[in-house]
């Protein structure tokens, strides 16, 4: 049980944790939130699905903490053959020679159209797991069993399945709903520092979008949830179950989309540029990249008269006591090609860049015809 917030109340929460996502016929789903849940998790998709095959894909981290036991539970529940992908850990294998890889495997393995793929791992291994799933013998089943704190708040949720091109991040993808999400926070134990702290900007990014006192909440209780192992369990449930109640609310608004889900980009046009010129390499995160492009974000609203200057330091002053990045400063990546990187994003319509603005704290909107020299201004801002 959770308490109920004044924070939650819009987004439809009652006092479990567990949260819905609302979609017309078998595309809406649960996702279950909780500590130990890993343990239960055959028992769970059983229950969801019935006694089909599963084949899970994870990577070799995530193997090591977690592979055997959510594979030996499979096989006790009967729903597994000793089917386990193991991918590489890192960006890289969202790319077209894993894409590959995988679809290989499974066949090789001889699926058929009612086995069903489990994603064990954080973001790349959902995306690329759940891009399989949308694409093998035209549509598998998959579930979500999301291990680090950025997939658990964002990625695991809304049926967004992709790689990356080498012109750009998630350029090719397919909209595919998993059936169930299983979040267990004890898995963030394991997880780096640094991985906590980059899924906290995606926690942070749902208050400054439409939630303004869930951001407030994360002021006082942001330290509890990165913690590591002194993180306060039911801190973290109750943040991650807020942030997938909005995620849930808008991508049922918009599964495809086209319209008010765009808002859960904020910051998203500036970190997808500057995750493509850090080449994907690991000096900087995903979740990285979205702190900066958060601060980014209220940076250019301010320019463009929407927002109040104290709103841009109050963000920044959290975000950077959070220990997350807030500027490109000493990146070294050249100005015009940060800006000719945005323009392949997908949001850009008609050669017209559109960005997610802020009218403030909680206030988030989409505008277009941003002219460049107001963006290039702001990305020289410290
Ligand atoms: P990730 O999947 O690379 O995981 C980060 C690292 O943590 C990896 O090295 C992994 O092996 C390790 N790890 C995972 N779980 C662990 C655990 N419990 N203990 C120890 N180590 C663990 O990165 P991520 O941040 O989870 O996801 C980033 C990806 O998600 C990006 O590709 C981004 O584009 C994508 N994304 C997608 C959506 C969407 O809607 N589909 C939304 C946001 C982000
Ligand atoms: N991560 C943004 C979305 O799912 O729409």
């Amino acid at each position: 049980m959770c308490p109920q917030t004044d924070f939650d109340k819009p987004f439809g929460l009652s006092d479990n944790s567990q949260v819905q996502v609302e979609l017309p016929g078998d595309r809406g789903y649960p996702i279950h939130i909780g500590a130990g849940l890993i343990d239960r998790a055959a028992e769970m998709i059983r229950d969801k699905l019935g006694e089909r095959r599963c084949l899970v894909v994870t990577d070799t981290t995530v193997q090591r903490f977690y592979g055997q036991r959510v594979q030996e539970q499979l096989t006790q529940a009967g729903l597994v053959r000793d089917d386990i992908l193991v991918m590489p850990t890192g960006e890289q294998t969202k790319n077209f020679s894993y894409l590959s890889f995988v679809l290989d495997n499974l066949f090789m393995k001889n699926i058929d159209r009612k086995t069903v793929l489990v994603a064990l791992g954080g973001g790349v291994i959902g995306d690329l797991t759940g891009f399989v799933a949308a694409i093998a013998l035209r549509g598998l089943d998959f579930v979500q069993i999301p291990t680090t704190l950025l997939s658990q708040v964002d990625s695991a949720v809304g049926g967004k399945t992709g790689i990356n091109s080498p012109r750009g991040k998630n350029l090719v993808g397919a909209f595919h709903q998993p059936r169930l999400v299983i979040i267990d926070v004890d898995t963030l134990k394991t997880l780096p520092a640094r991985e906590v702290k980059a899924g906290y900007a995606e926690i942070v990014k749902y208050g400054l979008l439409g939630n303004a006192s869930f951001f407030r909440w994360l002021e006082t209780n942001g330290p509890q949830i990165t913690a590591g192992k002194a993180a306060k369990q039911e801190i973290q449930v109750q943040a991650i179950r807020t942030s997938c109640a909005m995620k849930a609310h808008y991508v049922a608004q918009d599964e495809r989309d086209n319209a008010q889900r765009a808002l859960l980009n904020l910051g998203h046009t500036f970190a997808h540029a500057f995750e493509t010129l850090s080449n994907y390499d690991g000096s900087l995160l995903h979740g990285e990249a979205v702190a900066i492009g958060l601060v980014k974000a209220f940076q250019l609203s301010h320019r463009l008269g929407f927002c109040p200057e104290a709103d841009v330091a109050r963000v920044q002053a959290h975000i950077k006591a959070m220990g997350l990045p807030t500027s490109i400063q000493g990146r070294g990546w050249p100005l015009e090609a940060l800006i000719s990187t945005m323009f392949n994003d997908k949001k850009v319509m008609d050669g017209e860049l559109t960005f997610i603005l802020v009218k403030g704290i909680g206030e988030a909107f989409i505008e277009s015809k941003i002219p460049t020299e107001h963006v290039r201004a702001v990305l020289e801002m410290p």
